[in-house]
């Protein structure tokens, strides 16, 4: 295949056009606007996507709409900008000018002590306010689960939220007054070609379609997959490693495809947490409260379904989920494809069924059986912004008379991989759905798992959360015997 190449990169950097020919495969944008363009609005606090300090927005066109979304600037990569609009909290009110509604916002509800987190909240508020102008305090909240404050509390902040359209009026907003003109100098950076920036081993790729990245990856499979960046941006802020040569996704459109048939759900790779949310909560309700738990809003707007299954981590969340539902995996080398099951994708740890050169392109989701039911719980010291503990994931189906017909459970943090439980999965299969059978069950999850001791649990405490989470699952089941086969989901 010939394509053309380009060896800038292009995006609007507040009222700027920037293009940059030379730059590092690890420079974080966090690095190039406080260090390179002397933009020191945004803060760096943790420097790991978790207290939300270096908010920015990030707009691009995604079906033609332009949509601001808040990421975090310090695991974001420049090279990951191209065709992008970065806003940041230094072009919100002009020098000497009025503040903008949301700073104003802050100032009237005394929200802000040192300051420090102030920048990233103002951006995160100023996302939440374009999407939604007068939202209701659990959205807030949601929308702040990425930003961290130590000093001020959060009630006053969430005040401001509340003021900001007392205060200002959303149309009346730059970046919407200004959005068909935005969208048309976004358009026309937009020009299908491949981009290389940099040679040798410092050197980072935008593949010009999936077509392109199939070809680029297979011919050089060393190179290191960047989609959201929210594992990989850590890998280079907090553990220094070289990660170059880089080919990034997460411009490309056609991995962010959502598809629905009757009978499955199928996610580009590409597709983030934010991107797939309306979806996969109206066809899975059972995952709403999962995902609403995974990272916070930056980190949903940035990782992706492919990263989070391709990363192989243990603890990841939506593998258990993904597993439980019986999903699979498309898995792509040049031109050839091949479809797993989730489960055995995963071998074991830091090892998966992926051979050089093969990306996940996208994964398919089975609707469930109408005589299922299914229920996901994710264990965490705290409710927000954290990885789970264990995570345990259970698809039951009943054979209509109270009996179990096929049992699938699934656990994350209980073993090298997210793993099935295939004893106690064994004890349920053919039994009476019972007190009895449920204790049997939970008793040869003991049998599945030697979970390990770490940081976030020991090993006797996750044991004991897999066995009451599987009770919980129990539990829920009743009160509405026989057996509620009526599963509501919306199509
Ligand atoms: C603050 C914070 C909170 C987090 N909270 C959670 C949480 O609650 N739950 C959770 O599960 N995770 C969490 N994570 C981890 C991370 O967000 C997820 O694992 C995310 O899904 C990774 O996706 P990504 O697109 O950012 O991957 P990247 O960081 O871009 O890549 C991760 C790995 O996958 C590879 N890769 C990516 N896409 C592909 C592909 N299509 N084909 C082949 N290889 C690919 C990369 O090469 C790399 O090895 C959190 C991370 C942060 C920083
Ligand atoms: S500096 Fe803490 S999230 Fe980026
Ligand atoms: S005002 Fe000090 S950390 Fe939030």
């Amino acid at each position: 295949m010939t394509v053309d190449i380009r060896n800038t990169i292009r995006f609007l950097l507040n009222h700027r056009l920037v293009e940059l020919s030379s730059v590092s495969p690890v420079q974080t944008l966090l690095d190039f606007l406080r260090l390179d363009r002397n933009l020191r609005g945004t803060k760096e606090g943790c420097a790991e996507g978790d207290c939300g300090a270096c908010t920015v927005l990030v707009g691009r066109l995604l079906d033609g709409r332009l949509k601001y979304e808040s990421v975090n600037a310090c695991i974001r990569f420049v090279g990951s900008l191209d065709g992008c609009h970065v806003v940041t909290v230094d072009c919100l009110a002009a020098p000497g000018g009025p503040l903008h509604p949301v700073q104003q916002a802050m100032v009237d509800t005394h929200a802000s002590q040192c300051g420090f987190c102030t920048p990233g909240f103002v951006m995160s508020l100023y996302g939440l306010w374009m999407e939604n102008p007068k939202p209701s305090v659990t959205e807030i909240e949601k929308a702040l689960q990425g930003n961290l404050c130590r000093c001020t509390g959060y009630a006053a902040i969430i005040r401001a939220a509340e003021a900001v359209s007392v205060i200002g009026d959303l149309n009346k907003d730059p970046l919407v007054l200004e959005r068909e003109k935005i969208s048309k100098q976004l358009e026309g950076l937009k020009d299908g070609k491949r981009v290389v920036v940099g040679d040798g081993a410092e050197r980072f790729v935008l593949p010009a379609s999936v077509n392109d990245l199939a070809e680029i990856y297979e011919a050089e499979p060393k190179a290191r997959i960047v989609a959201g960046s929210t594992d990989v941006g850590l890998w280079v802020t907090k553990f220094m490693r070289d990660i170059s040569p880089v080919v990034h996704l997460s411009h490309l459109d056609e991995l962010r495809s959502i598809s629905v048939d009757e009978t499955s759900m199928t996610l580009g790779a590409g597709v983030s947490y934010t991107q797939a949310y309306p979806l996969v909560t109206k066809h899975f309700p059972q995952l709403t409260e999962l995902w609403d738990r995974i990272g916070g809003q930056q980190v949903r707007n940035m990782g992706t379904i492919g990263g989070n299954i391709a990363n192989g981590s243990p603890i990841g969340d939506t593998p258990p989920a993904l597993i439980a539902l019986g999903a699979s995996v498309v898995l792509r080398k040049g031109k050839r494809r091949r479809t797993v099951p989730l489960e055995s994708f995963f071998i074991e740890y830091g090892k998966q069924d992926r051979h050089p050169g093969e990306f996940v392109e996208a994964v398919r989701i089975p609707f469930l059986n109408e005589n299922a039911r299914c229920a996901v719980y994710k264990i965490t010291k705290r409710l927000d912004e954290d990885i789970s503990a264990v995570c345990g994931a259970f698809r039951l189906t009943f054979d209509g008379n109270g009996k179990v017909s096929d049992a699938v459970i699934a656990y994350g943090g209980m073993a090298g991989t997210p793993k099935r439980a295939e004893n106690a999965e064994a004890a349920l299969n053919g039994a009476e759905w019972t007190d009895d059978t449920v204790e049997t069950a939970m008793e040869a999850l003991g049998a599945d798992y030697t979970p390990l001791s770490d940081w976030r649990a020991s090993a006797d405490y996750r044991l004991l959360v897999a066995k009451n989470l599987l009770r919980r699952f129990y539990l829920e089941t009743q009160g509405d015997q026989p057996v509620r086969l009526d599963r509501k989901r919306a199509v």
